[in-house]
């Protein structure tokens, strides 16, 4: 907990948030039974500013969307909300078979009489719990439509064949969605107006700076300034049009620079990580060029690990 506040802190987060994240805890403990669904996130979420809205949202008990590009932090910034929040955190991967049981719950049958089990909804009503609606657009709009009275200020469930259920007062809901990825939808505006919605800049260098140091704590310092400056480089010509957002892959950068670290040459790793991440062949040419600027052929580990 202490590392997560800490860079939290660290970040400038305003301090009348944080204590007031801190009275949230106070007020709603957890109960004993659902302690191990609150888990710390595996790295801390950097971005003062997206973090300061989405906690206000929160605080003020208003349920958040977080809307963006790939890999620009969403369900980071969504698992540590809820950590810091102190509260279970329930994952709901939204897709196009999505219906209201796999949401609230299913009959079932045991002992010889029908109950429910309880869906991650149906829970997050009961333990104060944040759920994480993951890629919401994917799931056909009349499958969400029957949380629209969970997610506005009646905060119930209420769908015909299930007991009516308040929500527990710590419960919020934060969605994910990347607009544009195929097989998206359109959300709903009724949908939609039911959260605060943040749009997810795109990563700084300063950021990314302070992500791969997270990650790679043994890396040399120029070896790593020449794969920030490459991600920057392509983010530059992306948002220039010059090529499409599909070989700007943080995630990708990520799995190249591991697989440097077991000793992969870096362009090898580089081409699995960003630049086969197009299948244009134009392209791969422009983003090829854009590497070789940035990381030469006779490269090794040597360059960017001990
Ligand atoms: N602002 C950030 N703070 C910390 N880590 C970040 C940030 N942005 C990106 N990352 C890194 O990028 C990786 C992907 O982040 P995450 O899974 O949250 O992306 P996403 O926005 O949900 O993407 P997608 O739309 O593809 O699901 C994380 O593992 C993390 O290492
Ligand atoms: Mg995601």
């Amino acid at each position: 907990m202490n590392t997560l506040w800490n860079s939290l802190e660290q970040q400038g987060i305003s301090r009348g948030l944080l204590e007031d994240i801190k009275k949230f805890r106070r007020r709603y403990p957890v109960e004993e039974n659902v302690k191990k669904r609150v888990t710390c996130p595996e790295v801390p979420f950097y971005g003062k500013e997206v973090f300061e809205m989405a906690a206000a949202a929160l605080l003020e008990g208003e349920n958040v969307l977080l809307t963006g590009g790939k890999a620009t932090g969403k369900n980071v910034l969504a698992e540590n909300l809820a950590y810091v929040f102190g509260r279970p955190a329930h994952n709901i991967s939204f897709h196009v078979n999505m219906d209201s049981s796999s949401l609230i719950g299913t009959d079932t049958f045991e002992d010889n009489r029908v109950s429910l089990r309880k869906g991650p909804v149906y829970l997050c009503a009961l333990n104060g719990g944040f759920g994480i609606f993951d890629e919401i657009n994917m799931a056909k709009n009349d499958a969400v439509s029957v949380l629209h009275a969970t997610l506005d200020d009646r905060r119930m469930i209420d769908v015909p064949g299930y007991d009516k259920i308040e929500l527990h007062e710590a419960t919020r809901f934060i969605g994910t969605m990347n607009y544009g990825y195929a097989g998206t939808r359109e959300l709903n505006e009724a949908l939609v107006s039911r959260f605060m919605v943040i749009d997810m800049p795109p990563i700084t260098e300063e950021t990314l700076n302070a992500v791969l140091t997270e990650l790679f704590p043994d890396a040399k310092r120029e070896g790593l300034n020449q794969l920030i400056g490459l991600f920057m480089d392509l983010q530059l010509k992306a948002s220039n049009n010059e090529i499409s957002t599909k070989p700007l892959d943080l995630r990708g950068l990520i799995g190249a620079i591991r697989t440097i670290r077991i000793g992969l040459l870096p362009r090898a790793a580089i081409r699995m990580g960003i630049v086969n991440k197009t299948f244009d062949i134009f392209e791969k040419e422009i983003v090829e060029d854009i590497v070789m600027t940035r990381i030469p052929q006779e490269w090794t580990r040597k360059q960017i690990f001990d």
